[in-house]
């Protein structure tokens, strides 16, 4: 039946009254302190990719002082078992496993044997990353498919093997490590932008997908911080650092927990980038140029190294 006038004009204030509402929810949970408002995870179990070094260990860390039980995901199986005895210390529950999230089968594989060995996950971090740190026509094509494949697609299937047990108990977090590179576009870094614009892309998608459902117990988070300092952007470089500071990875695990505690959805650090991110949607593209080149992100990756990663 056609709604009439009256209901149109019903549902907008009931729209208004809802936006007011969640504004000012929005500005006090941004005031108040993880300490006050932060959920209580401890008992809850965390599974963390790339857990064998940078963010992912200092993480891992955390929710080990949380007591949380832990599942650790990566390639590199020296440095996962080190981030384990790392946590252990905290005396909880730690269980590595060794994993190339390249493969798909291999992710759905290890999933199931999780399921098995440790039970459900109610926190998941997607936290792994590759970078080629070239020019887009440098980029060789297997250090394209390899970025695409880490940073989102293996996002795909790990939030496929687990989000169906958060689903039966609407309980549950996802946590997508993006990057201030998944907002904004970089000279340099076109193929690891584009699978960072997908895993904030991602994430947005599958948080309206979920609260469509009426699945309100399950949060997501994205996280896109600027350069930090753990040896992935060796050799990148900030012009204003006072403005754009390489930022350190205690600082960045710290607030990555806090975000996950108060079901934050978006982490931007530092702050200012939630600044230029609202501005770039109004500014011709002419004037974003020229400020990108003033505050250096043109030239940014112009002495990068990293980890000198190989394709093969
Ligand atoms: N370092 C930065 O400046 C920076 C900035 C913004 C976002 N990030 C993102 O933060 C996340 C963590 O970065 P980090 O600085 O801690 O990097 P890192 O290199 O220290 O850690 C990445 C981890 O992922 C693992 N990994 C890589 N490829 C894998 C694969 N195929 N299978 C399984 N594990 C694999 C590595 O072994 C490593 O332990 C990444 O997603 C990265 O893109 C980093």
């Amino acid at each position: 039946m056609a709604h009439t006038v009256m209901e149109h004009v019903r549902d907008v204030l009931v729209m208004l009254a809802q936006v007011l509402y969640y504004w000012l929810v929005a500005i006090v949970r941004a005031i108040l302190p993880a300490s006050i408002q932060g959920k209580d995870i401890s008992g809850e179990t965390v599974l963390i990719t790339g857990a064998g070094s940078g963010i992912g260990r200092l993480m891992a860390e955390r929710f080990a002082k949380l007591k949380c039980r832990l599942v650790l995901w990566d390639v590199n199986d020296k440095g996962n078992e080190e981030t384990a005895s790392i946590c252990k210390g905290y005396g909880v529950s730690v269980d590595t496993y060794t994993i190339n999230l390249c493969d798909r089968e291999a992710i759905y594989k290890l999933a199931d044997k999780v399921k098995t060995d440790v039970g459900k996950i109610d926190i998941l971090v997607n936290n792994a990353g590759i970078v080629t740190g070239k020019k887009f026509l440098d980029c060789p094509d297997k250090m394209i498919d390899l970025t695409m494949q880490v940073n989102i697609m293996a996002h795909f299937w790990t939030v496929k093997a687990f989000l169906p047990d958060m689903m039966t108990r609407n309980h549950g977090h996802i946590v997508n490590i993006a990057s201030s590179a998944g907002l904004i576009g970089v000279t340099g870094l076109a193929d690891y932008c584009a699978s960072k614009f997908a895993a904030v892309g991602f994430d947005e998608s599958l948080r309206f997908e979920l609260m469509a459902q009426g699945k309100t117990g399950i949060n997501t988070t994205v996280v896109c911080p600027f350069f930090i300092n753990t040896g992935m952007f060796e050799g990148a470089k900030t012009r204003f650092p006072f403005l754009l500071p390489i930022l350190e990875p205690a600082y960045v695990a710290d607030k990555i927990v806090e975000a996950v505690l108060c079901n934050q959805t978006l982490l931007a650090l530092p702050r200012i980038l939630y600044v230029f991110f609202a501005i770039k949607g109004f500014l011709p593209h002419s004037v974003a140029q020229v400020l990108n080149d003033h505050l250096g992100v043109s030239h940014c990756m112009d002495n990068f190294k990293g980890r000198q990663l190989k394709a093969d």
